[in-house]
């Protein structure tokens, strides 16, 4: 079993595709174990986004994700980490292969709907970021 966190972006809370994000998820036999909807101020959006300070497009990806509320969810399941990078598709919706949620609802390769955690040392963290473990629901239900 593995824990990854995943983010439904502004674009995809605007757009109302919340329900279509978690249901491509959960379809693919993960389990939601916590969900919240929160806005990111610029510096916890800066914060969560550290590995890409000093990157060209850490300004904008920053300001684009504090610019309206997002989704944030921890899905439970085995390989969860590498079954929602593949059920994402590639960080450019033009590049992500198709039927995956980047292809199908992404705008462009900033606003492209949805963040999931790329590295088991990454999902730890992230998940820290955003819930507390008692906030996380586990096992039979
Ligand atoms: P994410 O972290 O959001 O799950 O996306 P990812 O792993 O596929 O891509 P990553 O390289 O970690 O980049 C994080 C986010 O930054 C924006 N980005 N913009 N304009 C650009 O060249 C560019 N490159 C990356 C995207 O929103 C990407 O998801
Ligand atoms: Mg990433």
């Amino acid at each position: 079993m593995e824990r990854t966190l995943s983010l439904v972006k502004p674009d995809g809370v605007k757009r109302n595709l919340v329900g279509e994000v978690i249901s491509r998820f959960e379809k693919a036999g993960l389990k939601v174990i916590g969900l919240k909807m929160l806005r990111l101020t610029k510096t916890q959006a800066e914060a969560f986004y550290a590995v890409h300070k000093g990157r060209p497009f850490f300004d904008e990806l920053t300001t684009y994700m504090s610019s309206g509320p997002i989704v944030a969810m921890v899905l439970e399941g085995e390989d969860a980490i590498a079954k929602v990078r593949e059920i994402m598709g590639a960080t450019d919706p033009k590049e992500a292969a198709p039927g995956t949620i980047r292809a199908d609802l992404g705008l462009n390769k900033g606003e492209n709907t949805v963040h999931g955690s790329d590295s088991p040392e990454n999902a730890v963290k992230e998940i820290a970021f955003f819930f507390s473990e008692n906030e996380l629901i586990e096992g039979e239900r």
